[in-house]
């Protein structure tokens, strides 16, 4: 990634939001390609390992059911294995590295985890998350202000300049179910524990959510030159944290 695609999508992390109204105004073919290479070639990636494939749809190949109306969708597509919650982080990761990508065009997007996609399947892989995307009629970028997100001081300790842009992540239902621990160099990252329906419910959102933190931080840490290295460490060397479930080290 070049430094300056880092830091035009660094710039992003502060100012994006999500866009639910659309003009019908479609996206060219050339800018189209661009968005399938930068997903395909330029994003980066969590678990290099784990396959995704990507499709770009028009409305009528998406159900209607609280979708905005967008004039393009973006299906993601991956293997659900016996990696845990790899395939999940990893659809985070990349798809948030392009949800700021679009924003650098001028483009709106949300992410729609409730879409429900007439084609399940691509390649083998499954339907995991969808963003719409296309040009905005409404303001597409907002202060940092008008962020609606919790107090860093309620979702992380420590210090470290990377932990803002953490916190300017999206999640479903804005529900911000993570926490940070940097008080030792590294950062520990912990998803909050959930009760059974909310799981049902959101359980893999959930997943994904951290998956889009992760990115931001990434980016943050390509911005302020820190090495960036996810592992996920054996049980035993990473602090228990009540209600929550250890995730990665990054
Ligand atoms: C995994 C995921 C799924 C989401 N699903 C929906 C959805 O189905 N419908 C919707 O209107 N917004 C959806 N959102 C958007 C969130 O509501 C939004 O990101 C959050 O409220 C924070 O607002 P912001 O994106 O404007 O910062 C989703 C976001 C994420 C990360």
């Amino acid at each position: 990634m070049s430094p300056e695609i880092v830091q035009s999508l660094y710039k992003a992390i502060f100012e994006r939001k999500s866009i639910r109204r659309y003009s019908d105004r479609p996206v060219s073919d050339q800018m189209m390609q661009d968005i399938c290479d930068f997903t395909n070639s330029t994003a980066l990636r969590l678990f290099p390992q784990i396959a995704f494939s990507i499709e770009v749809v028009s409305p009528s190949e998406v159900g209607k059911l609280g979708v905005p109306k967008a004039p393009h969708f973006l299906l993601f597509y991956t293997k659900a294995g016996d990696d845990g919650n790899q395939h999940l982080l990893n659809a985070g990761f990349v798809l948030q590295q392009v949800d700021l990508y679009l924003h650098t065009l001028g483009l709106g997007r949300c992410w729609l985890g409730l879409a429900r996609p007439k084609q399940r399947e691509k390649d083998g892989l499954a339907h995991c998350i969808t963003l719409a995307f296309g040009y905005p009629d409404e303001d597409l970028v907002r202060i940092s202000n008008d962020f609606k997100r919790k107090p860093l001081d309620q979702i992380s300790t420590g210090d470290d300049p990377r932990l803002e842009a953490a916190r300017l992540a999206p999640s479903a239902v804005n529900s911000q179910n993570w926490f940070f621990d940097a008080s030792d160099q590294s950062i520990n990252v912990y998803m909050g524990n959930t009760g059974a329906i909310k799981k049902k419910l959101y359980g893999a959102m959930n997943v994904i959510d951290v998956g889009i933190a992760l990115a931001h931080l990434q980016i943050a840490s390509m911005h302020y030159q820190i090495s960036f290295d996810c592992q996920i460490l054996p049980q035993g060397s990473v602090p228990n944290k009540d209600n929550f479930t250890y995730m990665v080290t990054v």
